[in-house]
């Protein structure tokens, strides 16, 4: 486990345990800190723990407060059996116990649940928790501080935001992660519970340490063979590895299990049989798994059983479960993911956003009270940027949870950066304002506004095996900021980044204030590139959710529709004209939605069917603004790399390269999808960009305007995923091609570009020359092995990517020449060449 970190400072006998900085620590890495005589003086020398009962959180608190101050500063604590010893020393126990065995009178502020008080004066330390598992919060804050070089005396008491704070993995019984680009999972393999479980005791340990109490270990597109004897064992296997942590798990359900496991002839949620079938299941559940957090059922959604198939409501579905758990003191997380996807496009009323309301809001008040609806921010799916599902607004007595996504579906799939808490913020903060009264997210999440006692936190992580977690290093810093907002949900985002970069990679401030610089930038980049105005993610909806293809969000049943056509964009969502979802939002904000002059410009196209030509608020016409915005995301996303790279020397390198892969990746990707979007937007509506940028690439060369030998032309589809819509292919899967042509570009250096597919299936390989002398080499293997996004076996929005050679001197005249050499599938595809003098993005 590499908690040594690349500083230099370490003395030999640590340097010698240094692991590889490949990400597997996280943010818990303890890197060294100078420490002199006089510093180790003011640290505390010694650690007493009340009631550290093996494998209790109290326990843990003490392991890795003895490695953490060890890695950090070579201090040595020792374990003192004198009781409630205050000087010198680290205190942790629960208050309970520490009113009981200290005799103490110390006023310490009401904690609620998971709480912990935290005082620190330099080297007396005293670390309470309202429970054994608040003491551990307490421990990792502790510690968190230190690691960050932070020493202030503190005393204060901290409490979450809400009970639950759970993430949800979405692994397959086959090892396979649905909507994961971390690897495999960490829990599964072959229908059974992996051996190995050291991964998900580091997993936990990260979880706790950002104050996560719960883990749903598989998928809610559920398979009811977790329920097999061996693999209760299993759970209960991981449960062990967890428990030290605070980490309860808890399983998805099949709702048709009683029946495909059970053997029974119904799942009818009302039958006597299934009622008994699913007690039982709970009760051997919980003889493997004592603290089991609870169950996460999604039903009748996307094919999967439900209470439907018997006319029973998702309620009388959602209690069956409910009341399993109940004797167990365990939670129903029940899904509100409902809708029906087979909607009809030609039906101006029909709308999937409305259909959560829909389902729930008539059984408001019929869930039993330790069943909280789970709900997506917004009404659709995980989208850039969506309104907040109205849903929250109809539930009273009912309790609800937010689902948000660490795992970027929509959002690049760890291969684009793009960090998270700027868009859940949108949402978070803002005020549905039911009653006319302050009705924000966030407290109605807690529990606070409509007085429910339960209520929280659900993110889809979806971590792998990849020593990354989430196949990528800067993508953990939202993992790291959910359990933060999971906890206190007004921590600036910000912050949250200046946090997790000083514990991911060190104090410098260069470091904290580029990362920083990057982060913030690249949701509102990516929302630019991808999808603005509120229209969506204009991904390929039917096939991976990654790369850009506009035309699928239409005409299908899915309901993720723009309504584009050559006139006119949008969904009219209104109730004076449209599908009538605005009317799901309490008055005042409905009424702001209603009509186009309150509607912001960022969720226009999602509210309103306007002209092409509808000039927003910004002045913009609403196509211009298209142009602009794809134009000046791809343009941010470029400088990303130049920013990363002005660290070099100061990020270790094993982590820079990396990292400087994934933005080189996503700056050649994010012209993909700038041109994508805005030629299949010129070409259905025929109106120039008035910055004649749209079409125009003066610095391009296409691949099939070259002389080409063993290459022919290939139309792509979609046709906007490749420059001029063609591309070239090797005339057959094993001979090579050539493609040559003589440049005319005034003699200069140039960032030679060429962009080509890297597809699944293949790995082909390319060389560019100038005058036969070789720029560069490459390989088709991003797909297949380096990055983690969902692959594709097409040239198309998915597979297109750039390679880029910088600084090659150019003369006129010069030729040219690449050579492909097919592999598998893949008939080393090329779209284009680009040569970018400096400064220009192309
Ligand atoms: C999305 C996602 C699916 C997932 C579903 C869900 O549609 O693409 O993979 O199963 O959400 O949240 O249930």
């Amino acid at each position: 486990m590499g908690q040594f970190g690349f500083t230099g400072l370490v003395c030999g006998l640590l340097l010698s345990l240094a692991a590889a900085e490949d990400g597997f620590a996280g943010w818990l890495r303890y890197a060294p800190i100078p420490c002199d005589t006089s510093c180790l003086q003011r640290l505390p020398s010694k650690l007493t723990l009340l009631n550290a009962t093996t494998g209790s959180p109290i326990e843990t608190a003490g392991l890795e407060l003895i490695s953490g101050l060890q890695s950090i500063f070579s201090q040595n604590l020792t374990t003192t059996q004198s009781r409630c010893d205050e000087s010198s020393s680290i205190l942790v126990a629960t208050v309970e116990d520490f009113r009981h065995e200290c005799n103490a009178t110390t006023a310490i502020p009401e904690l609620v649940q998971d709480g912990f008080w935290l005082r620190s004066t330099g080297s007396s330390v005293q670390i309470l928790g309202q429970s054994a598992r608040g003491a551990l919060y307490g421990a990792y804050e502790y510690l968190s501080l230190l690691a960050q070089g932070n020493f202030s005396h503190v005393a204060y008491s901290s409490n979450p935001h809400a009970p639950i704070r759970w993430v949800n993995q979405w692994d397959n019984m086959d090892g396979v992660i649905e909507r994961g680009y971390g690897g495999l999972s960490i829990f599964f393999k072959n229908g059974r519970v992996v051996d190995d479980l050291a991964p998900v005791k580091q997993y936990a340990r990260l979880l706790a340490s950002i104050r996560i109490n719960g883990l749903i270990v598989n998928n809610v597109n559920a398979n009811a063979t977790l329920l097999s004897a061996e693999n209760m064992r299993g759970l209960g296997r991981i449960a062990d590895v967890c428990r030290p942590y605070g980490v309860r798990i808890g399983v998805s359900l099949n709702f048709a299990s009683p029946e495909t496991l059970g053997g029974l002839d119904t799942f009818d949620p009302l039958d006597a049989t299934v009622v008994n079938w699913w007690n039982n299941i709970t009760n051997s559940l919980y003889e493997h798994v004592p603290d089991l957090a609870g169950y996460l059922v999604k039903a009748d959604s996307e094919g999967q059983p439900g209470p439907s198939t018997y006319n029973r409501t998702l309620s009388q579905g959602a209690n069956l479960f409910a009341r399993a758990l109940q004797p167990h003191g365990g939670i129903l997380m029940f899904r509100a993911f409902v809708y029906d996807s087979n909607l009809n496009e030609s039906d101006w009323k029909a709308d999937r956003a409305k259909a959560a309301v829909q389902y729930f809001k008539n059984l408001d008040g019929e869930f039993e009270e330790n069943a909280v609806v789970q709900i997506k921010y917004g009404p659709i799916d995980f989208q850039v940027r969506e309104p907040v599902s109205p849903l929250f607004a109809n539930l009273f007595e009912t309790n609800t949870a937010i689902e948000l996504e660490v795992s970027q579906e929509y959002l690049g799939q760890q291969n684009h950066l793009v960090y998270l808490p700027p868009l859940w913020k949108t949402i978070l903060n803002f005020d549905l304002r039911v009653d006319h009264k302050p009705s924000l997210v966030r407290d109605i999440i807690s529990g606070e506004r409509f007085n429910r006692t339960l209520g929280g936190w659900a993110a889809v992580v979806n971590v792998g095996t990849n020593t990354t977690w989430l196949g990528s290093h800067i993508a953990m810093s939202n993992l790291y900021a959910y359990g933060r907002l999971a906890w206190c949900p007004t921590d600036d985002s910000e912050r949250i980044l200046h946090d997790w970069t000083r514990l991911t990679f060190g104090t410098n401030s260069q470091v904290i204030n580029t990362i920083t610089n990057i982060s913030m930038a690249s949701w509102p980049a990516y929302e630019q590139y991808s999808g603005n105005l509120g229209i969506q993610t204009l991904t390929d909806i039917l096939y991976t959710h990654y790369g850009p293809n506009p035309a699928s969000q239409d005409n299908n049943g899915w309901g993720q529709w723009t309504r584009a056509d050559h006139e006119t964009v949008g969904m009219d969502r209104t109730v004076g004209n449209g599908t009538g979802y605005t009317g799901q939002y309490p008055t005042e904000i409905a009424q702001r939605f209603e009509y186009l002059n309150s509607t912001p410009d960022d969720l226009v196209l999602w509210f309103h069917h306007v002209p092409w030509t509808h000039r927003l608020h910004s002045g913009k016409t609403v196509i211009q603004h298209f142009y602009d915005a794809h134009y000046a995301g791809a343009e941010t996303a470029q400088t990303f790399v130049s920013q990363w790279e002005s660290l070099r020397g100061l990020v270790d390198k094993e982590r820079y390269d990396a990292v400087l892969d994934r933005l080189v990746y996503q700056a050649g990707h994010s012209i993909v999808w700038r041109d994508a979007v805005n030629n299949f937007y010129f070409n259905m509506t025929g109106i120039p960009d008035q910055k004649r940028r749209v079409g125009q690439h003066p610095w391009r060369i296409e691949a099939e305007s070259m002389e080409l030998d063993g290459y022919r032309l290939y139309t792509v589809s979609p046709f906007e995923t490749a420059s001029n819509g063609t591309a070239i292919v090797t005339s057959s899967n094993s001979t090579t091609g050539t493609a040559r042509t003589t440049l005319h570009f005034p003699a200069s250096t140039y960032d030679i570009g060429v962009n080509y597919y890297d597809m699944y299936g293949g790995e082909s390989h390319w060389t560019l020359s100038l005058n036969d002398q070789v720029v560069g080499e490459w390989i088709g293997n991003m797909r297949n092995h380096t990055l983690g996004n969902s692959v594709s076996i097409y040239l198309d929005g998915h597979s297109a990517t750039r390679v880029i050679f910088r600084g090659v001197k150019v003369q006129k005249g010069d030729e040219l020449k690449i050579v492909g050499r097919p592999d598998g599938v893949e008939p080393a595809p090329v779209d284009y060449v680009v040569l970018l003098p400096s400064g220009v993005v192309d």
